[in-house]
């Protein structure tokens, strides 16, 4: 084939090529080792002087613009390729009413947002703290020393960096005393970790809501008037409750404040360990190495904290039997309250 005949025979071929699959085929025809052009130039052997100068110049001429026309020929077709490609693919109708159900808020948002707004009505500022802290923050800044007993209640999940999964919202409390000084209202919700064996009533994952109210002359009483307030208003309703003595490091004196099992109304049950009362809310006066570690002047300050339990509270209120349930993600049982 001369050199005429391989140009006009390519430009035939570009012209009916019409998938890039085609394409790879027609570049051997032309350009592969034993293609019309590789053989033209192999040829030149048999051809000498002048005229294999001339024609030589003229087929590498030829090939460059084989590889050209053929390289150009590939993008032209892989673009009309794909627009095809979308243009098949099925439309959305924006207008055909979906299937999927309304969204929810979990149970335990739903408590946490009541009683903030409880507290927000009588003065309480809501503070956000990390989940992420270290030991001084969970235990040692709020009277726990190392080897302390009161540590064993509380084992957590340990990060390599050293630092740790907060196992109660009291973690807060320095950073908070340190940040506004006193006088000082205040709640911190969060979620809180241990390292638990899980039944009906203990998780790994709970979330607990701290309150800390620090002025001059706080007694046990402005502790019992808050937190028969909170719980009429969360239950919307007279809950009965007891007070008994408590110990934790960062109160003095420290109470368990338990309520009435609400769901077997005090019978017993396994949600209260049979015994019809339910710890909800242990509190107490803070402790003055509490509020010293925390810039507060103890002579001047006292305080009452808190430690509500709004795992448990999302329970009672609810009736959600096991605690399990709010972290299963299961929709049917999540997603039947309304605030
Ligand atoms: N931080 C305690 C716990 O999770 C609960 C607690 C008890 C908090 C007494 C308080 C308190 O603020 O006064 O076990």
């Amino acid at each position: 084939m001369n050199i005429e005949e391989i140009r006009k025979n390519l430009n035939e071929d570009l012209e009916n090529a019409s998938e890039s699959g085609k394409l790879e085929e027609l570049r051997v025809k032309f350009l592969g080792k034993k293609g019309h052009i590789t053989e033209a130039l192999a040829g030149l052997r048999n051809v000498s002087g002048e005229e294999k100068k001339t024609l030589g110049g003229a087929i590498n001429r030829l090939k460059k613009e084989a590889e050209i026309l053929i390289a150009e020929k590939i993008i032209a077709i892989k673009l009309k390729e794909e627009e095809l490609m979308v243009n098949a693919a099925p439309l959305y109708d924006l207008s055909v009413p979906s299937k999927t159900a309304a969204g929810s808020y979990h149970p335990i948002t739903l408590v946490q947002r009541k009683c903030e707004e409880i507290f927000a009505s009588m003065g309480f500022t809501i503070e956000e703290y990390p989940e992420v802290t270290d030991d001084y923050n969970c235990f040692e800044a709020v009277n726990i020393p190392k080897d302390h007993p009161a540590r064993d209640m509380q084992d957590t999940y340990y990060l390599e960096n050293g630092q740790l999964l907060k196992t109660h919202t009291s973690a807060a409390q320095n950073a908070i005393m340190k940040k506004y000084g006193a006088p000082l209202r205040a709640i911190f919700p969060g979620r809180c970790f241990r390292n638990e064996a899980t039944d009906a009533c203990h998780e790994n994952t709970f979330f607990q809501m701290e309150g800390i109210m620090i002025d001059t002359d706080i007694s046990i009483s402005n502790l019992i008037y808050f937190m028969k307030k909170m719980l009429s208003e969360v239950f919307e309703k007279d809950i009965e409750v007891r007070l008994r003595p408590g110990f934790f490091p960062f109160v003095e004196p420290g109470f368990e404040l338990d309520i009435s099992c609400l769901i077997c109304g005090g019978e017993g049950c396994p949600s209260c360990k049979n015994s019809g009362w339910l710890e909800l809310c242990p509190c107490g006066m803070i402790h003055p190495n509490v509020l010293k570690e925390g810039g507060i002047d103890s002579e001047k300050y006292t305080g009452f904290a808190f430690g509500l339990g709004l795992t448990r509270l999302a329970m009672m209120k609810y009736g959600i039997k096991d605690i399990r349930d709010l972290n299963s993600g299961k929709l049917a049982n999540l997603s039947q309250f309304v605030s």
